[in-house]
């Protein structure tokens, strides 16, 4: 049985004190719900206010990045122990912003899932194609290459450790979500693959997420899909009300 994981990626969105305010109120709001995982993933600043102010409950925190060094000269870096130590237990790993604005491919990317493996971290591996690589037919080929070059090296235990987070780069904050259709495909193709390159237990167990303009109005229609087991939330993840509905994408389930 998969428990489903919704995690909310703030990007470079809050001041610390936005973000505990906002997780006050998620806190609030999101008080006795049950069969989902929520984790929220603030800037680098924030992990250790919300962390704290998180305290208790069963809300997680994650990072939006991390480096594949534990310490040393790599000015401006953030190790996962770091991480760790502030209290974040999740970290998001190759988001197709950081591919596309910071040249991490998909060695740098592995390197990370390692080493956020190796310091106790759930590592959210995003994946996914562009829209000039979807209309040439390439999608299955670019998520292949995610996943294998991604994850190449993790034995079967570290694989289950992962989640892997389909985030089609054209659906990314462009209000174009997939349709569930089209996300479900990809997500039956990734646990495929990691059946293929790994086993059937281990496919079955993998977390998939879907990510790309997942809203209020379009997250119940993904969550009704077999092998869509979450969301990485941008834009609809900011608002404590809307995370809300989204979390509670079955109705209240207090
Ligand atoms: P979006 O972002 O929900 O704003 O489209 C998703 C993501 O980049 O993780």
């Amino acid at each position: 049985m998969r428990i489903p994981v919704i995690a909310g990626n703030w990007k470079m969105h809050k001041t610390v004190a936005e973000a505990v305010a906002t997780v006050t109120e998620l806190k609030r709001r999101l008080a006795g719900v049950t069969g989902v995982k929520v984790v929220v993933c603030p800037p680098f600043l924030a992990i250790k206010a919300v962390a704290d102010a998180l305290g208790g409950t069963a809300i997680g925190v994650g990072a939006q990045d991390c480096f594949w060094e534990s310490f040393g000269a790599f000015t401006g870096e953030v190790s996962p122990e770091m991480i760790k130590e502030a209290g974040a237990t999740y970290v998001i790993i190759g988001h197709s912003e950081r591919r596309q604005y910071f040249h991490e491919t998909n060695e740098t990317v592995n390197k990370k899932v390692k080493k956020a493996l190796a310091a106790g971290l759930t590592p959210i591996v995003c994946v996914g194609e562009t829209l000039a690589e979807r209309e040439a037919g390439q999608t299955e080929r670019v998520v292949n290459d995610h996943v294998t070059k991604g994850l190449a090296g993790l034995n079967a235990h570290e694989v289950r450790r992962c989640i892997i987070a389909y985030e089609p780069v054209w659906a990314i904050g462009t209000g174009k979500t997939a349709t569930p259709q089209q996300a479900q495909e990809v997500h039956a193709f990734i646990r495929q693959r990691l059946a293929q390159l790994w086993d059937s237990a281990t496919a079955a167990t993998v977390i998939i997420q879907y990510g790309g303009s997942v809203k209020p109005e379009n997250i119940k229609e993904l969550m009704a899909e077999p092998d869509i087991d979450g969301a990485l939330v941008g834009g609809a993840s900011l608002e404590a009300a809307s995370f809300e509905k989204i979390v509670k994408y079955n109705g209240p389930m207090t």
